[in-house]
């Protein structure tokens, strides 16, 4: 088995479908052409039939990118595919992305319909996809609440129907890491023809557990995980791009490797929140404000000897320009003379006790001491010295 995950990014997907989101067909050009950049293998453009819109971007999409391969999703309908097949036409490499609700409580609720009829409407709309001559991807909707025998043969029937790509989504985010790794693990055992196909994961964020999710599949057989930017997506989210790719640079251990380039990451980190009107919260991994902010003391001290005491990955790595210092009550005199150094200012011994002294009486006051009350702090200092 390949040690290759192949990235197959829906932030212009399933990342689009959050309310406020909405991207105009020129926006997504930039983004589609950005994540090529980037190095994604997969990008899905977007849901066809639903709109003229989403129509046109996967059209020009198709255009506007040459190395990714540009898919479309559908429902398991003859109308769905065949725009969606239409809207492909340009792609150098087009994929239909089909599927159906798998779990039982899908089959009865959604479709009001049996094991039996689902699978059948399954393998109908991978054959017709596939007779329409791109690659196929089929997604068992729901799966992380199948029950597995018959995912087992839904999956086992739609790849003999000609399915490339089998697509296992945690639609509700349900699922538990070990119990997501073993779903993986009993569908690479017991579907006899699962070599003719790549598994992939898709996993959201209800649980806060998609990375984890994606993470278990990858380790149990999945070769294709399913990821936004910034984890944008329904509800909590889908699995972000960033945290799967960094985990896979950092823990080299687990010998799996993608073809994402991440000194690219931060910049369109930026690109889709700021387009998206959709801010990143400041604790996100990767990317968020302060994932390369250091502001406690002990913290502080121990950065400034050694990044590696408190960074496991280089800020430029990611391109994200530098790692920050933040001055607060919680500092040290560390960091308090490291600032005033690069400020121009040198303090020692008592002078800078009496700084310190004089600094947390700021700090206290306000959240963050920022370098202009510092600046007042070492204009004032011969007052404030004791
Ligand atoms: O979460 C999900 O199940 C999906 C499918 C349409 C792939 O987004
Ligand atoms: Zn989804």
């Amino acid at each position: 088995m390949s040690n290759k995950i192949q990235i197959f990014d829906t932030t212009l997907r399933d990342g689009e479908q959050v309310p406020g989101c909405q991207l105009k067909t020129e926006e997504k050009i930039i983004v589609a052409r950005a994540l090529e950049a980037l190095g994604v293998d997969v990008i899905e453009a977007g849901f066809p039939i639903s709109s003229p819109g989403d129509f046109l971007s996967v059209v020009e999409i198709s255009k506007a990118v040459k190395d990714p391969v540009v898919c479309g999703l559908t429902r398991a309908k003859k109308d769905d595919i065949d725009v969606a097949s239409e809207a492909l036409r340009h792609a150098k490499r087009g994929r239909i992305h089909t599927g159906i609700g798998s779990s039982d409580v899908h089959i009865k609720h959604k479709f009001k319909s049996t094991r039996e009829q689902v699978l059948e409407q399954g393998v109908w709309a991978v054959k017709y996809a596939k007779s329409k001559g791109y690659e196929v991807e089929f997604f068992a909707e729901d799966a992380g609440r199948a029950d597995l025998i018959f995912l087992a043969q839904l999956i086992e029937a739609v790849i003999a129907a000609g399915a490339d790509v089998v697509n296992i989504p945690d639609t509700t985010g349900y699922c538990l890491p070990h119990l997501y790794g073993k779903r993986i693990k009993y569908l690479v055992d017991h579907v006899k023809n699962i070599d003719r196909a790549v598994i992939s994961v898709h996993c959201h964020n209800d649980l806060g557990l998609a990375t984890a999710n994606t993470i278990s599949g990858l380790l149990n057989g999945a070769r294709q995980a399913e990821v936004t930017i910034n984890g944008i997506g329904e509800r909590a989210g889908n699995t972000s791009l960033e945290e799967v790719a960094m985990i896979l640079q950092v823990h080299k251990d687990l010998a799996l490797t993608t073809n994402i380039k991440p000194e690219k990451i931060y910049g369109l980190s930026k690109l889709v929140s700021g387009m998206m009107r959709m801010p990143v919260q400041a604790n996100k991994a990767i990317v968020g404000a302060n994932a390369f902010a250091h502001s406690s003391g002990i913290h502080q001290d121990g950065f400034l000897k050694h990044a590696e005491n408190y960074e496991i990955i280089n800020p430029a790595q990611v391109g994200v320009p530098s790692s920050s210092i933040i001055l607060t009550a919680r500092s040290g005199r560390a960091a308090l003379k490291h600032r005033m150094e690069l400020l121009g200012h040198k303090y020692e011994g008592e002078e800078l006790n009496t700084l310190y002294e004089n600094f947390l009486l700021v700090a206290d006051e306000k959240k963050e001491v920022k370098d202009e009350d510092l600046v007042m702090l070492a204009a004032n200092m011969p007052v404030l010295v004791k």
